[in-house]
């Protein structure tokens, strides 16, 4: 996929979306704007120019990721972010955000296969009723088009390789589930009320800001945080399972194109978001080894334990993306060697302060 160390070509689809922006401020709403996805969507908007109004009940996300958003992107631009912190299973909250606003990008979630299975109905009252409410709210203030978070765990137990938007399986997992739903509410609010809508199937997203925390931290900076604080790293199963990792910035970029495309064939759609790459885990911890070896020494015959599978997960993963690449004009910028030299960036300074 491209070069990725040159980036797009100045005249990408995304370049153009990018100079629009830079010409038109709009009112954009972000859920779950404290969280790993969310606070980069804010970062990209704020530096942009572009007014957000976003909401967040902290449920998983972090003030501190708000605060380094500020910091990055400066006073002024921090003036046209408005936080409102509160609940999406509360229909006033999504309201309220969602008055004179053009664009929602609705990320929040909650986002954990294994929490789903621990809390089946915290993560449908969220992820589903949630999602109601930010429909809901977006038709009534008549906002221009809601791009929500997808994934894909909606593939569920489908065998088929590369995965294609139309094969789905049965869910693995309630969290699985809730997404489907997610998309099967986003056209019947299409259908029966003329609200634009676009789904975008996320792959395993990483990169700055991804909590390395919890019981439910994600495998990137998990296993990051232990490599770089000596401690045991676990592989769940044999290690054979594999992933397409997609890096955060490839997410931003899909966003603001889902949210700005003008082709009346993009919308009311569900897209692949990743990069078309397959990688064992036991793949990514060899690269992580190397990348992270060179500065710190104790890594050098660091080996990693093995557990059992973890329940709910899928076995393989690599997404087709020629759908968003056709109709969103979608090249991701990062394959996960660039991502991962980023990441590891963020998580040397942030995990040793
Ligand atoms: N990270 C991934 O690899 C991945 C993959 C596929 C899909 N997704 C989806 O992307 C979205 C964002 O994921 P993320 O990785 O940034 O997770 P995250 O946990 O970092 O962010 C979710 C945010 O939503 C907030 N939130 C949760 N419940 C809320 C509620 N009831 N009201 C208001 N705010 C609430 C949390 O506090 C958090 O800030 C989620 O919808 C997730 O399901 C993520």
């Amino acid at each position: 996929m491209g070069d990725y160390e040159n980036g797009t070509p100045a005249t990408s689809v995304y370049q153009l979306v990018r100079e629009q922006l830079e010409y038109e401020q709009y009112r954009w709403v972000i859920t779950g704007v404290a969280g790993f996805i969310g606070s980069n969507l804010l970062q990209a908007l704020l530096e942009l120019g572009q007014r957000v109004a976003g909401v967040d009940n902290f449920l998983t996300g972090h003030r501190h990721n708000l605060d380094q958003v500020r910091e990055l992107v400066g006073a002024d631009a921090w003036r046209n972010f408005e936080l409102i912190e509160g609940d999406i299973r509360d229909l006033s909250v999504c309201r309220a955000a969602c008055d004179r606003a053009d664009y929602v990008l609705h990320q929040a979630a909650l986002g954990s296969v294994s929490r789903s299975m621990a809390e089946p109905l915290l993560c449908n009252d969220i992820n589903v009723g949630g999602q109601l409410n930010v429909l809901d709210a977006a038709r009534l203030a008549g906002a221009r088009r809601v791009v929500y978070a997808a994934s894909s765990a909606s593939y569920g137990d489908h065998p088929g390789l590369p995965k294609q938007e139309q094969h789905i399986g049965q869910a693995l997992s309630p969290y699985a589930l809730t997404k489907h739903v997610n998309e099967l509410y986003a056209g019947v609010y299409a259908r029966c009320y003329g609200l634009e809508t676009i789904g975008l199937r996320y792959f395993n997203v990483f990169g700055p800001r991804q909590d390395p925390a919890g019981a439910y931290a994600a495998v990137i900076p998990l296993w990051i945080a232990a490599m770089i604080g000596g401690r045991q790293l676990v592989i769940n199963g044999d290690g054979e399972s594999s992933r397409d990792f997609c890096y955060v910035a490839n997410v931003v970029q899909a966003n603001l194109l889902a949210a700005l495309t003008d082709k009346r064939a993009a919308v009311n759609q569900v897209y692949n978001v990743a990069v078309n790459a397959r990688t064992s885990l036991n793949e990514l911890f060899l690269l992580l080894h190397e990348m992270l070896a060179e500065r710190h020494p104790h890594l050098h015959d660091f080996q990693p334990a093995y557990g059992p599978f973890r329940a709910g997960d899928v076995r393989h993963s690599q997404a087709d993306i020629s759908k968003a690449v056709k109709l969103l004009g979608y090249a991701p910028t990062h394959d996960l060697r660039r991502g991962l030299r980023q990441a590891l960036r963020w998580y040397e300074q942030h995990l040793a302060a």
